[in-house]
């Protein structure tokens, strides 16, 4: 009887610890991919002439990895740290959130054996096939409802502005998934979509561009209002900021995936209402990263010493940058020069690695120690040395990238005084050569942190215990 007390008077912190440490081998894993076809852009010899190992089949492999096991475990542990503590119970069925993890990890094992034997949707962050989009349905709806059901039975009356984030990130992916894999079954491992034509391209981008605003940002800003005040040991700037920067966000985002069909055969009309919103998106981006930035006041010496709080911080920074460069590259005449290039790739990296890496290990630092009982990560050096290589790592990644996409934009349209083209694709090809190595060099160094921090992670954890987190009996802000 008093265990049970004891038992129904603690956090489910088990299901957390499990996708933590997850969340630390996949990006490891999902980054060594990404070094691999890093590699294979500047020796294609590394394709092995295999089609297994070939880049077609690798990249969406890294891509996978990246966004849904390491982005997807780090959303998993931190949705469910915040909603236990924010709304001072237990997690809503605790089997089911075990279901959950082990879900979730055979959605990416099966992933990681599809995607190189060669099945896919072909549609870009959904390519995996049928069965596996019906599994990922079930464990999400069972992620919906251990979340609500969180929030259900709050002992806290107020809903934390963090678990607006993470409920809308919930509920948009279930809608996002279900209507963008809609798909006629035509044998096992093998289906067509559901959609045909253009119609078919706009829900895909509809998806798409909102897999970056939900998955990949709405997610992870409810983890910066949570995680930025606590390591910064300060209140949010601005709470009423961030209810506006909420909607507004959520609003927005929805509109704007024609930005990544502008020129196609998609109505105008269409484009041009996508490059409006993308414009639009600016203010509220920029409203939650100066609010998230701005919680610094008064605590900005912190920053000199705390290792933790300045990938937070750079990892802010980083969004700011990319919200900013996303809009510019919505206008259809920049995207006239950007779009097919190297530039596309270079702003995915400075919000993937900038912004989604550095904010989910900063997160993850503050985690893992308190899940395991102990005060603080087993070595603050490897942090700070951490966060040196991934900064210097990113800045190398996203500067080659710009150099070598303007350059191919350019050299694609620059013309004769006859009118024949000044280059030839194959010149242009050569040209971003010395780029891709530059690049491969970044990848190496993030790469080389991500490893540090899981050594980092596998100490602590290993020296600790599973540590058990008391309910408070009442009821206080968290
Ligand atoms: C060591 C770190 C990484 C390296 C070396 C790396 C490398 C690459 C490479 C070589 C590509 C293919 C580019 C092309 O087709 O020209 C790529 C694509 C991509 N990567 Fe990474 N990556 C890394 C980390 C990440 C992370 C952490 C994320 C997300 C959280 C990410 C998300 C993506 C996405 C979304 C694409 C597709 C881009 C597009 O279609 O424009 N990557 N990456
Ligand atoms: C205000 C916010 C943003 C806007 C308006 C925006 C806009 C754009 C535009 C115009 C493109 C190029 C489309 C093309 O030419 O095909 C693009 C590509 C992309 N962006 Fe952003 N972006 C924003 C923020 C972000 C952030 C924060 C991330 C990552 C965390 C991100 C990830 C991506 C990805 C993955 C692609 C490549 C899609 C693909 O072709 O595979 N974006 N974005």
């Amino acid at each position: 009887m008093q265990d049970q007390n004891i038992e129904s008077s603690t956090y489910n912190d088990a299901v957390i610890r499990q996708f933590s440490i997850m969340a630390v081998v996949w990006g490891v894993v999902g980054m060594l991919v990404g070094v691999i076809i890093a590699a294979q852009l500047v020796w294609p010899e590394l394709n092995l002439g295999l089609p297994w190992t070939s880049f077609g089949r690798l990249r969406p492999l890294h891509t996978n990895a990246v966004i849904f096991a390491f982005g997807g475990c780090t959303l998993f542990a931190t949705s469910y740290y915040v909603v236990q503590r924010t709304c001072q119970v237990k997690l809503f069925c605790g089997k089911l959130a075990s279901f959950t993890f082990w879900g979730w990890q055979l959605v990416i094992l099966a992933a990681a054996i599809s995607l190189p034997l060669g099945y896919t949707q072909g549609k870009e962050y959904a390519e995996l096939e049928w069965p596996i989009d019906l599994l990922i349905a079930v464990v999400w709806v069972s992620y919906a409802v251990v979340f609500f059901g969180t929030i259900a039975r709050r002992k806290v009356k107020h809903i934390y502005v963090a678990n607006w984030f993470f409920g809308a990130f919930i509920l948009t992916v279930a809608l996002l998934h279900i209507v963008n894999s809609a798909a006629i079954p035509a044998s096992f491992m093998k289906s067509y979509s559901a959609y045909a034509g253009v119609q078919d391209a706009m829900v895909q981008w509809w998806y798409g561009h909102n897999a970056v605003g939900f998955f990949l940002t709405a997610g992870f800003l409810g983890i910066m209002y949570y995680f930025v005040p606590k390591q910064a040991g300060r209140p949010v700037y601005s709470y009423s900021l961030s209810v506006v920067h909420f909607w507004a966000l959520i609003f927005t985002y929805m509109w704007a995936g024609p930005h990544h069909l502008h020129y196609t055969a998609l109505p105008d009309w269409t484009q041009s209402l996508g490059m409006a919103f993308s414009l639009i998106l600016l203010a509220p981006s920029w409203g939650g990263m100066i609010n998230g930035i701005m919680t610094m006041s008064g605590a900005w010496h912190k920053l000199r010493t705390d290792p933790i709080l300045r990938f937070m911080i750079v990892s802010l920074s980083f969004y700011g940058m990319s919200t900013f460069e996303g809009p510019m590259m919505a206008i259809k005449t920049v995207n006239s020069l950007s779009h097919y290039t190297d530039w596309t790739v270079g702003h995915v990296h400075s919000g993937a690695l900038g912004w989604v890496g550095l904010v989910s290990m900063g997160a993850l630092y503050y985690m893992v120690p308190r899940l395991f009982g102990q005060k603080q990560m087993h070595s603050m050096k490897a942090i700070e040395l951490h966060f040196w290589l991934a900064t210097i790592g990113i800045v190398l990644y996203i500067s080659a990238l710009w150099i070598s996409g303007v350059m191919e934009g350019l050299m694609w349209r620059a013309i004769n005084t006859d009118g024949t083209l000044t280059y030839t694709f194959v010149e242009s090809v050569k040209a971003k050569h010395p780029y891709y190595i530059i690049r491969l060099l970044g990848g190496l160094l993030y790469l080389s942190g991500m490893t540090i921090m899981l050594w980092n992670v596998i100490k602590t954890a290993t020296s600790g215990k599973a540590a058990t987190a008391t309910i408070p009996a009442v009821a206080a802000h968290a």
